[in-house]
């Protein structure tokens, strides 16, 4: 049962029994394979630990990371524990010490990383070792451990106030590459999420966790990364769900209350649930969440809270 490495919006760790009731009493982790299309920090897929299944992102950055933390974990503790606390002066002899690409001051090692870590997105050669590195610890020190680009795919949080931040994470990091370790080389995917109606069997489980719609006009939960996830991409996420469960794949979906009825007029079982969220750009809005579980699973053919973890008694 590993925890997440990184903050992320939308972070699964308040829901983790609420899922686990919703899987179906039939699902056996040493037969059947587990799917998470929209991993993000993963908190579901980490603390359930499977051998068998896919987990994929859209977000390249994202899935370079975790393929360091896979393959590299002791090298990318090391390259993180190299790095400077984030209001620190810059460092003189790297690059965009003093200014940025836009010609805009860099006053702070934080942003002198920032700068750095938005090789990819402007077509320079960047390492993968460093770009991840360089996730966790923006991660850890930026505003609210936000992940938001700009329409050129960009990372621009501003920094954020941390007493102590820990950007090392060294025995997450361990832990969550122990746990990418055991599934195959090629589960750990990059990618749009429809990927997953190619690699089901019948009897696996999906756990789509999607950009959630909005709640209101100005909710941005949908703008994790370049590209966003609109009404159309709702509705078409919906149906490869059904049709999934058509095929003998059990689905577990989770969304804010908004899409209550999308899902329930789809023909799925819905639930309303309470989530406490630790990230919300607006700090009034804190609190509690209205979110929905939407599942393929009948509740009489549900594991229920008894049994939280099967892989837990390995
Ligand atoms: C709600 S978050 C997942 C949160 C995750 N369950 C957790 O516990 O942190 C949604 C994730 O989906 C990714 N994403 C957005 N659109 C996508 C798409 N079309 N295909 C695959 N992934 C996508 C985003 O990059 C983001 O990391």
């Amino acid at each position: 049962m590993a925890t997440p490495i990184l903050k992320w919006a939308g972070g699964k760790r308040q829901l983790l029994d609420e899922l686990y009731a919703r899987f179906p009493a039939s699902y056996d982790p040493g037969t059947n394979a587990y799917h998470e299309p929209f991993l993000g920090s993963g908190a579901l897929f980490f603390d359930h630990e499977p051998r068998r299944g896919t987990v994929n992102d859209r977000n390249a950055r994202l899935h370079n990371f975790y393929v360091q933390v896979r393959d590299r974990p002791d090298e990318l503790i090391e390259r993180c524990r190299a790095l400077a606390p984030p209001e620190r002066d810059p460092d003189p002899d790297g690059e965009f010490a003093r200014t940025d690409r836009k010609g805009r001051s860099v006053d702070a090692y934080y942003y002198q990383q920032r700068a750095l870590f938005n090789r990819r997105p402007n077509g320079e050669p960047f390492d993968d070792l460093a770009e991840a590195a360089r996730l966790l610890y923006l991660n850890r020190t930026g505003f609210n451990g936000l992940y938001r680009e700009n329409a050129d795919g960009e990372f621009n949080v501003p920094i954020g106030r941390y007493a102590d931040p820990d950007w090392v994470r060294a025995e997450q990091v361990r832990e969550a590459s122990r746990v990418l370790r055991r599934l195959p080389d090629d589960a750990l995917r990059q990618g749009e999420y429809d990927y997953v109606a190619d690699a089901v069997e019948p009897g696996d489980l999906v756990y789509f966790d999607p950009p959630y719609e909005p709640m209101s006009p100005t909710a941005d939960f949908a703008e994790y990364s370049a590209g966003g996830f609109d009404r159309e991409d709702q509705l078409a996420l919906v149906d490869l769900a059904v049709d999934l469960a058509a095929r003998g794949v059990h689905v577990v979906c989770s969304n804010s209350g908004v899409t209550y009825d999308t899902y329930a007029d789809a023909g799925l079982f819905v639930d309303h649930v309470a989530a406490t969220r630790a990230i919300n750009s607006d700090a009034d809005a804190r609190g509690e969440v209205n979110e929905v579980i939407a599942t393929s699973v009948p509740p009489d053919e549900r594991r229920g809270t008894d049994q939280r973890s099967l892989s837990a008694f390995e």
